[in-house]
């Protein structure tokens, strides 16, 4: 099983048997969809937004639309929030979700060790992120910013584009746990 977050397409057909009962279509108007789910699921989606902004505002910078200081003062706080708060989110599912699902559905099992995983890469991404955007925002006025901007935008693609693959397939692992049997009886309403 390819299970590496940078190549891999979605889960294995083993894995998939609840996604096949209850498909992405199913779930907005699904009766199990509880708070929880739908508030993790709101989570997702700012993180997705966040995520996609930062890049944005990285690309229109490095094309030399925005003054150093003006994109600083935008996005050093932002990426700040979307780091920390990313990392605090994947602790709360390490300790606090992951196990309740686990023990639910024991035939997923294999796919909650490949999204522990996840979160481990996308900690290190985390982390080389961080290091190449504070070297890139000190060296904003220097004659060698574009070259810090160069080795940010990498970091930070990567990381962009492993959390976008997480996210989707934590999604379909969990969310059919949900609806099948329902927030109340996993204890997470
Ligand atoms: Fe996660
Ligand atoms: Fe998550």
């Amino acid at each position: 099983m390819d299970d590496t977050l940078d190549t891999r397409t979605g889960w294995p057909q083993d894995l998939k048997f609840l996604i096949a009962r209850y498909p992405r279509e199913a779930w907005p108007g699904h009766a199990n969809l509880g708070q929880t789910a739908r508030f993790w699921l709101a989570r997702h989606d700012g993180f997705r937004e966040l995520g996609r902004a930062l890049a944005g505002a990285t690309a229109e910078f490095r094309a030399g639309g925005v003054a150093p200081r003006a994109f600083q003062g935008w996005f050093a706080p932002r990426l700040q929030h979307f780091l920390s708060q990313l990392h605090e989110h994947h602790q709360v599912e390490d300790f606090h979700y992951f196990p309740v699902f686990r023990a639910a559905e024991q035939r997923l099992a294999a796919g909650f060790d490949v999204l522990e995983r996840d979160h481990e890469a996308i900690h290190a991404a985390i982390l080389a992120t961080v290091q190449s955007a504070n070297e890139f925002l000190q060296s904003l006025d220097d004659a060698d910013a574009r070259f810090a901007g160069d080795r940010y935008a990498e970091a930070s693609e990567k990381l962009l584009r492993q959390l976008l693959r997480h996210l989707a397939d934590e999604e379909d692992l969990i969310v059919p746990v949900i609806l099948d049997r329902s927030e109340e009886a996993l204890g997470i309403g």
